[in-house]
Parts: structure tokens; sequence; C-alpha cells
């Protein structure tokens, strides 16, 4: 179930405190598309407020070609008021190896090929790191560095660590992305496996866009409120029936 509040996200009075079990969320990175320090001020206050303590926040953040000190101002502004726990870096593509990426125009900068995916928790909040495990290279590190199964066996699986391969399918025209800075399903999938919450949680997006977190939580049976301002954004991207 998504409920969709039409309204900017400054003020999420509709929110209760201490209700919400997990925030995924990307907000704007630019000044056209919204973005003032005075946002993420005040976000970042309301995410403490509607939080449960104990719970995570994942914020993923783009860079900008003028301006690369940016994602980071934003992180230290909300880590005053939760904690800043691990900084992913996320690699929309590799190209020897396939996958979309838009290349840029320049005699200065590289193409970029990554963004950050900030982790906050309100309080001290667990993982569940294998859920994104991988199977060691050297099987002699299984003896060594597993940890046990329930049948007191060790475990063919590690942590993958926090640079995510997670690529964009390619696209020929804007007309096949609903949102021009949408992210794959699978950043707010890994970040709901991580959580490890049970079905009927509560995750927040306070800037819902094409409503992408929203349909990852559902398929975990798992309610979603999303705040989006713009009204493109408002029907189509779910199923309407999902509003509240
Ligand atoms: C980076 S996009 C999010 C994209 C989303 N993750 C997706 O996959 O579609 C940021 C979104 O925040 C919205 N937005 C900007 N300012 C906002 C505000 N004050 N309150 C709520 N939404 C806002 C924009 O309209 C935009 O859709």
């Amino acid at each position: 179930m998504l409920e969709l509040h039409k309204k900017s996200c400054e003020k999420m009075d509709e929110v209760r405190d201490h209700s919400v079990d997990l925030v995924i969320t990307s907000p704007p990175y630019k000044d056209e598309d919204g973005y003032s320090p005075r946002l993420m001020r005040s976000v970042a206050s309301e995410l403490n407020r509607v939080m449960k303590p104990g719970t995570l926040a994942f914020v993923n953040f783009g860079q900008l070609a003028g301006d690369k000190s940016r994602p980071l101002q934003c992180a230290a502004e909300i880590g005053k008021y939760l904690e800043w726990v691990d900084t992913i870096i996320w690699v929309k593509s590799n190209p020897f190896n396939g996958g979309h990426y838009t290349p840029i125009n320049s005699d200065y900068r590289m193409n970029n090929m990554w963004e950050y995916i900030f982790q906050f928790s309100k309080g001290k909040a667990k993982i569940d790191r294998l859920s994104l495990g991988i199977p060691y290279m050297h099987k002699s590190n299984v003896s060594r560095y597993g940890v046990f199964d329930d049948q007191q066996q060790k475990k063919d699986i590690r942590c993958a660590g926090n640079v995510w391969y997670v690529s964009y399918p390619t696209v020929q025209s804007k007309k096949q992305k609903p949102h021009k800075d949408m992210f794959p399903e699978e950043i707010p999938t890994r970040c709901l496996k991580l959580a490890n919450l049970p079905e009927g949680s509560t995750v927040l997006d306070p800037f819902l866009g094409s409503a992408t977190t929203a349909r990852a939580a559902r398929k975990m049976k798992m309610k979603t409120i999303g705040y989006e301002i713009n009204p493109k954004f408002w029907t189509g991207t779910i199923d309407d029936e999902d509003e509240v």
C-alpha cells in the first residue's frame, strides 16, 4: 500500500512521531529540481522525529558537475540529526560489462559512473549483511571466516561490501524512463534486505518521484508513505488504487 502525500516533505505532519521503520530516499540534487540546504535541514529534523529508535535511513545523492561537495554537505547536515554509519558507492554502470550511462561532453572531466548512498541510523541499527552476501572466492576462507548456519556448518557466504554495482537498464530515449532521476528498483530492494524488517513494516520516502521505493516495498509486503510535489508523478507510476 502507498500513502501518497501530494505536498512538500519539509513538514511531514501526517506522519506520527516514532512510527517509521525504514527511510529510503533520493532528494533533489540540483537547485532547479528543488534542492536547498534549508529543505535538507528540515527533512533531517523530521526524519529524526518520525523514525523509530534503532532504525535505518538510506539517502541516495547524485553528483553535480559544478559542486562536488554538495552530497557530503547534505550528508553532514543529516548527520546532525542521525548517526552517519556508512557511505555506499553505487556504481551505476560497468562499461566493461555492459550497462547504460549518460556520457558527458567535457574536456575537463570523465564520465561519471557512480553516486553516493549514505547510510544513517537513529540510535544503533543492525543490518543483515549476508542478505546481500556472495560466496567466498577462495574456499579455504569458509572455514576461517565463515559464519555458522543452523546445522552448525560454516556457510560459504560473505559480506559483499559497500560498493554496489547496479546498472540501469539501457534506454534509447527519455520517454522510456518514468523519472529522469529515478533509481533502479534494485537499490531500494537492497536497502530493504539489509534492514531485514517484518512484513507490514512502514517505509518512508520523502522524495517519492516515480515511486520506485513503493514498488520495491510492496513486493516485500510493506507499506510506503511517500511525499512528492510534482503532479507529474501523482498518478500512473504505481497502481492508483494503492493510494489513500
Ligand atoms: C531524485 S528524485 C527521486 C526519484 C525517485 N527515487 C524515483 O526512483 O523515481 C527527487 C524527487 O523529489 C521531488 N521533490 C523535490 N522537492 C520536494 C519536496 N520539497 N517535497 C517532496 N518532493 C520533492 C521531485 O519532484 C523529484 O520527483
